[in-house]
């Protein structure tokens, strides 16, 4: 599903975020860098073994990802974000092997919930978890692999602060929002090889380092995926993610195969 609806995005708070994930990278001075490079090693050893077509969902700046290694490896590399920035369009046109697909990952959620009457949201008959429930994401071609690129629970996010603020309060109904979300990202990819990364909880802590609590923010089960590598993103340390508070985000990168 391609997204071109600037005004939508902008105002659901999309490009919004997307510049400030760039503004947060630079504000934390190099915090990043093992986070960054844990990804892309991560990357690099998942597709060792795989050549043709990766699809990286949820590229980005393509900060956290080994472009290098992977242009020179994959005869298609096809980038999906809500939006390219300028670099990767120039990188994209040095490479003809990388395609720039902007698209909405849920599959049509973004603009469902932009569609939303406030009027609508306020009806107790209203049930956002079904009203969503019809989108799915989908690809019409043969991909080798897939890379889910520290997307997984930024899928629900937006999503769920925008609907906040247009009414939605029933927290067990964000709740349930969140884990299809996540579920049904994990489904779509498990019809291809796929690698994950993503954050799985935040830990939070004062100015004085002592830790205040933490909070889940993946509600998918992923026990399945035996294999599982673990890290540390050193995410806010200037208090601008939350104003009381900083923030540690836990990571878990896994693999996945094909259903046969
Ligand atoms: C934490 S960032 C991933 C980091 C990224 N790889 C980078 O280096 O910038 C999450 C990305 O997910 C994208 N995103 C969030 N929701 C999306 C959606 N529904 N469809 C497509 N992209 C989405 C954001 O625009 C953002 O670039």
């Amino acid at each position: 599903m391609s997204i071109y609806n600037t005004y939508m995005l902008y105002r659901m708070n999309y490009l919004t975020d997307f510049g400030g994930i760039y503004r947060r990278y630079k504000r934390e001075k190099g915090r990043w860098d093992s986070h960054l490079e844990n990804t892309k090693q991560f990357i690099i050893n998942s597709v060792e073994d795989k050549k043709g077509t990766i699809v990286v969902l949820g590229s980005g700046w393509l900060l956290d990802f080994p472009v290098d290694e992977i242009v020179n490896r994959f005869n298609r590399v096809v980038l999906y974000d809500i939006k390219h920035p300028k670099h990767v369009k120039s990188l994209a046109a040095k490479h003809s092997n990388i395609e720039l697909v902007c698209g909405d990952i849920t599959g049509g959620m973004i603009e469902k919930c932009f569609k939303l009457k406030r009027s609508q949201l306020k009806s107790d008959l209203f049930n956002i978890v079904s009203y969503l429930s019809s989108c799915k994401f989908t690809i019409d071609y043969k991909a080798d692999c897939i890379v889910s690129l520290n997307i997984l629970n930024q899928l629900d996010i937006l999503l769920i602060d925008y609907l906040k603020q247009k009414g939605v309060k029933s927290d067990k109904q964000l709740i349930k929002l969140r884990k299809m979300i996540q579920e049904r990202h994990l489904e779509f990819l498990s019809d291809y090889n796929h690698t994950v990364i993503t954050d799985v909880e935040e830990e939070w802590y004062s100015d004085e380092d002592e830790l205040l609590g933490v909070k889940p923010t993946l509600y998918a089960d992923i026990r399945e995926y035996k294999e599982q590598k673990k890290w540390s993103w050193n995410f806010d340390s200037s208090m601008t993610y939350y104003d009381d508070k900083k923030v540690i985000l836990n990571v878990t990168a896994f693999n996945g195969f094909a259903n046969p």
